[in-house]
């Protein structure tokens, strides 16, 4: 793949508090992922990998019938097979309470992603619902047992069609504590009033979960009836609480432990049954145990991402202007998840028009639990709303990246704020002219080369902008090195790399000095790091906090003693440079190791917590972007092969272009995938996922990856800490409606229905 990465506009606001606003040093610097040599060297742990002594293994038992109850259990052969340990099922089970679902107003609760009870009754809600797990010496012990238990049912009449349902969808309580539906002026009338009008029905299929790092746990019980679990989950914090919860525990005794995680694209942020399940073996046979999911098992315990069938209705002036915008639609969850999938957000914030209508609906199924999945709603969202746009961009015969200029808002068009700050505009022209989008003919079918038909299309990429509560430790030593706690997580986007990026230039120390430790839950708690794109900066804020403080008190100790050149300097004239505090009034000033020696301290270590994020009140906080893509398609066999990608994206100031690239290209190749090979095939006679593994389940691989070129503006958001919005999803919004909005220009032909697989193009 190419490498470029361009920093051009830079824009410092020159009276910001934050002198690292102003300040660049290891900010903005490609620097090398800090955990690189031990994951190249296989030496990073991952939860599976965990040594512990005298653990057993396990393996689930999952149900065939999609609703009923269990009426017989046999497991007499599995036992009489060597290595048998035990089977738990909701039989001798001990007694767990439900997970809870993701209370938006109490997020320091953790989230299930289901809140059924786990082997508590003989219910049975979804196929694939684990009614047993079995503990054997060895994984392969376990796995031969599980397979000879024996099951009965009785069936109840299941509800998985959604086809079937979907005219009795019901509009939800809240979509993530927002509205369900929100209404401006009368978009209805705007449509049969307009000179020019769009009005489709797009489909989504289901996605799941296919992080390279199948789930995994470890779980073992302490003589002190404490709970020590290693999890690949993307939330130590959240799994802490919500295991405390179901085991009646208080949170102090859970223990979570999640150094290094293989990807999590949200699939490890809910609570799922296999961590508890693995709990519940650890407990009964009071060994510690561990519960290593197959890629099947992931299929069939952890969500993905609900289906959506969208309308989106566009209503434009003779000028392009929007008259009327409508986006409305249906996903699929499960009572017991409640999670409808936030799609309809998206547009109540990216274009201008008076008359708006946005609102989804839900249908209820008896299936495993819908989650979040990388930029959950936006991504489809983008899909539906950015394919309408080039729609009527071509019935209008106006270039879309024009018609979208059009109707760029001056303010947010339905919070009504102002935004923090949106240059998407900025980023679609310095896309345009590096992707040579002005060379393109706007008829469809216009360009070809023997039996391929060549086309380039545009969407633009939203993704909201998120900070939570966090809590950090930091602790300066006077052997000059720092260490950096917080509970956060790596799942391989750079995370730690970051983190000391920022520290050690906050701090005035080299990179090399410094540390930070995550992935733990007995670090300082905080609600939610790996989430929403907002790890950065929701660890950030709390560092910039606890530096402050250390500052503060380190510059206490100096004042103590008369000898140090810091004595009587105020805070407000001192900074961090060459590994200790200088006096900004006079060019002297001292290590921190010289102001520990001299008090006698060995380290001084502060703790801060940031609250809620209150820019996100006042402004409409989003990242942006423009996606350009060229596609061939043969004539003659349908075939799909993009040739060319570029990614001009508006995030705000970006920290490591090392790995804010990998992150936006990560994010692109998710939008592949969905725009052409992604799809779980549903059987609606069993309500079973079919295509339970990677050999059926198509993720893009290196041959349907083109060059990615990622460009971006450089432009700090004053009201984002370091003046950066978050990037990590991003990357996936937009990609599929820009695949589909060239393959619309090479064929002629609009596909509105995921994936866009060759037999739709024939
Ligand atoms: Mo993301 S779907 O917020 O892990």
């Amino acid at each position: 793949m190419r490498k470029v990465m361009e920093t051009v506009v830079q824009f410092i606001p020159d009276k910001h508090p934050d002198p690292l606003m102003r300040k660049h040093g290891y900010i903005g610097k490609p620097l090398r992922r800090v955990d690189g040599p031990l994951k190249v060297k296989g030496e990073a742990r991952f939860t599976a990998e965990f040594d512990i002594e005298d653990v057993a293994y396990a393996a689930l038992v999952h149900s065939t019938i999609a609703k009923g109850r269990v009426t017989r259990i046999d497991a007499s052969e599995a036992k009489r097979m060597p290595g048998f340990i035990a089977i738990v099922t909701h039989e001798n089970a001990p007694k767990m309470k439900n997970p809870k679902l993701l209370n938006v107003m109490d997020l320091a609760q953790g989230v299930g992603g289901s809140d059924l009870p786990i082997l508590q009754d003989d219910k049975v809600h979804y196929d694939g619902e684990p009614v047993a797990i079995v503990v054997a010496e060895t994984l392969e012990q376990a796995e031969h047992a599980a397979w000879l238990v024996r099951v009965e049912y009785e069936a109840e009449t299941q509800s998985v069609s959604f086809d079937a349902l979907k005219e009795k969808a019901v509009v939800p309580s809240d979509v993530l504590g927002e509205e369900p539906t929100v209404k401006l002026g009368d978009a209805d009338k705007a449509l049969s009033e307009a000179a020019f009008k769009v009005d489709h029905v797009y489909r989504t299929p289901r996605h799941n979960h296919n992080a390279i790092e199948p789930h995994a746990t470890i779980a073992s019980w302490g003589d002190d009836g404490n709970l020590t679990v290693f999890d690949s989950t993307q939330f130590v914090n959240g799994f802490k609480h919500q295991l405390a919860t179901v085991f009646s525990l208080k949170p102090k005794q859970v223990r979570v432990i999640s150094p290094f995680v293989g990807g999590a694209f949200g699939g490890k942020w809910s609570l799922w049954c296999n961590s508890v399940l693995c709990a519940a073996a650890a407990k009964v046979t009071e060994r510690p145990v561990k519960l290593a999911l197959s890629r099947e098992g992931v299929f069939r315990v952890v969500g993905g991402r609900t289906l959506s069938e969208q309308r989106v209705a566009l209503a434009a002036g003779k000028d392009g202007r929007f008259l009327g915008l409508i986006h409305t639609g249906t996903t699929a969850t499960t009572t017991h998840a409640n999670y409808p999938e936030q799609f309809s957000l998206t547009p109540r914030h990216l274009y201008a028009s008076e008359n708006m209508f946005a609102g989804q609906k839900i249908v209820n199924l008896d299936t495993v639990a819908n989650t979040w999945m990388r930029a959950p709603g936006e991504s489809i969202a983008t899909f539906a709303l950015e394919s309408a746009i080039d729609e009527l961009a071509h019935a209008m015969k106006m270039d879309p990246i024009a018609l979208r200029r059009i109707n760029e808002p001056q303010k947010d068009p339905t919070k009504d704020t102002e935004f923090s700050m949106r240059n998407l505009v900025e980023a679609y022209p310095r896309g345009a002219d590096r992707f040579g989008w002005s060379r393109r003919n706007p008829e469809p079918r216009s360009q070809r080369e023997g039996a391929w038909l060549i086309g380039q299309g545009v969407a633009t990429a939203y993704y909201p902008f998120f900070r939570w509560p966090a809590t950090v430790r930091v602790r300066i030593s006077s052997d000059g090195t720092a260490i950096v706690q917080a509970a956060a997580h790596e799942m391989g986007m750079g995370t730690a790399t970051v983190q000391i990026q920022h520290a050690a230039e906050r701090l005035g120390l080299p990179v090399d000095k410094v540390s930070f430790h995550y992935g733990d839950s007995a670090l300082p708690d905080s609600p939610i790091t790996a989430g929403g794109s907002s790890q950065t900066v929701t660890i950030v804020a709390a560092v910039q906090l606890a530096v402050e403080k250390a500052h503060r008190e380190l510059l206490k100790l100096a004042h103590r003693n008369g000898d140090s050149p810091l004595a009587g300097a105020r805070y407000e004239r001192i900074e961090a440079r060459d590994g200790g505090l200088f006096r900004t009034d006079e060019a002297k000033g001292e290590t921190y190791s010289a102001i520990l020696r001299r008090a006698r301290q060995a380290f001084i270590e502060v703790e801060k917590s940031t609250g809620q994020a209150m820019e996100i009140m006042k402004y409409s906080m989003a990242s942006y972007g423009a996606q350009f893509c060229e596609a061939r398609v043969n004539e003659e066999t349908g075939e799909v092969r993009l040739s060319r990608w570029l990614g001009s994206f508006d995030c705000g100031r970006i920290v490591n272009p090392k790995t804010a690239a990998s992150q936006f290209r990560g994010g692109i190749i998710m939008g592949i995938g969905m725009a052409l090979t992604e799809e779980t095939m549903f059987d609606e006679r069993r309500g079973r996922i079919m295509n339970r593994s990677l050999a059926e389940y198509h993720v893009p691989v290196h041959l349907d990856v083109p060059p990615i070129e990622i460009i971006y503006n450089d432009i700090p958001d004053e009201h984002a800490p370091l003046g950066a919005r978050g990037l990590g999803e991003i990357g996936i919004t937009g990609a599929a409606a820009a695949i589909a909005n060239a393959i619309f220009h090479a064929t002629g032909k609009r596909v509105r229905d995921l994936p866009i697989t060759l037999d739709k193009l024939l």
